[in-house]
């Protein structure tokens, strides 16, 4: 037995010396230390010795198993370090290479004057419409005739005005003012909100016209509402939006749905009112169009003209962006060419 317990040690020794890896230390614990190892089949055949041998061969078994035991301690340290070491060296990460391009994403230009024009009118007290008011697949029932547009309005022709084939009198929305009638059906007075969306138009496409726009309408009603009220709101509007108190101009126009109607001219941002190419040599350009709310409107909506009164309305957001960083091609919003988008 002591023979058998001191090749045991020898054999083991070796064998945990020889270890060049850490699955083979395994193995060789395995083999020798395990409850089916070769120390644990002598352990178990101590029963057959006398008193005095078990003593001594017992006591010979557990010194051989703590001695390996420790000596598997020690080579495993030095194999894990070898292991980890060889490991870092073949994962090396060489932190000099140039590294994956990630351009950083922008908002888009007509996104940005989106939010800075709400942000202004926020300032002023508007709230932004919820968007179920202001669906882009519109009736005409909304879209004209609650505007108080005639049955036989040019606007309304196949020309200008898409039709879906959805029912004969769905279209895709105009203009953002149908919105205006939503929020009086579902608010009572007072009411002083702004609604941005897309608007569709069957025209050909152009420097300075796409199928495709943005607008932003704006409505405010309540009593005793002027149009020193609605000719306030929108030069401070102006004077923000622009960076500056440009002279602005409220030049008589005609709109269905305001009586009176009014364009809003600002001074040329390119010459100065001198008179250029962007300006078709006026001196002025054209940024929104706008009225005091037509009381046939109102009525449609069940509110009474008699107490109540408001204005209204309605921007490019386009050609708001063109005009503030003088692109010419209202296009390129929708081409997507980050050469153009990467410059806002
Ligand atoms: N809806 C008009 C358009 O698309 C713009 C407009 C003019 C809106 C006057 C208004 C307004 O609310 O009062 O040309």
């Amino acid at each position: 037995m002591k023979e058998k317990l001191e090749l045991i040690l020898k054999n083991a020794s070796d064998e945990i010396n020889n270890a060049k890896s850490l699955q083979d230390l395994d193995d060789v614990k395995l083999k020798y230390l395990s409850r089916k190892g070769e120390l644990n089949s002598i352990k178990k055949n101590l029963k057959d010795l006398s008193d005095e041998d078990k003593r001594i061969v017992g006591a010979l078994a557990n010194k051989v198993s703590n001695e390996l035991e420790d000596k598997i301690t020690t080579k495993g340290e030095e194999l894990y370090k070898i292991e980890l070491d060889e490991k870092l060296k073949s994962e090396r990460i060489d932190i000099t290479l140039p590294s994956d391009f990630r351009p950083q994403g922008k908002i888009h230009p007509l996104t940005q004057t989106v939010n800075e024009i709400v942000e202004i009118f926020q300032g002023m007290g508007f709230s932004v419409m919820p968007s179920e008011y202001s669906p882009e697949v519109e009736t005409e029932y909304i879209n004209f005739d609650m505007l108080n547009f005639p049955p036989n309005h040019p606007a309304k022709d196949m020309q200008d005005t898409f039709y879906t084939k959805v029912a004969p009198n769905v279209i895709l929305r105009s203009q953002t003012s149908g919105a205006q009638i939503r929020q009086m059906l579902n608010q009572t007075p007072p009411v002083r909100v702004i609604s941005p969306g897309r608007v569709y138009r069957c025209e050909s496409v152009s420097a300075r016209k796409n199928n495709l726009f943005h607008q932003i309408e704006g409505l405010l009603v309540d009593k005793d509402i002027t149009f020193a009220d609605l000719k306030g709101i929108l030069n401070e509007f102006v004077r923000i939006y622009f960076g500056s108190a440009r002279p602005t101009r409220f030049r008589a126009s005609y709109f269905p749905f305001t009586e009176p109607s009014a364009e809003v001219d600002v001074q040329c941002i390119m010459c100065g009112g001198k008179g250029c190419r962007t300006c078709s040599g006026t001196g002025w350009l054209e940024v929104l169009g706008s009225g005091m709310v037509h009381a046939n409107v109102l009525r449609n909506v069940g509110i009474d003209p008699e107490v109540y009164s408001g204005f209204a309305f309605g921007m490019g957001v386009e050609r708001l962006t063109m005009l503030k960083y003088a692109i010419n091609d209202i296009r390129l919003f929708f081409n997507n060419d980050t050469r153009f988008l990467k410059q806002f």
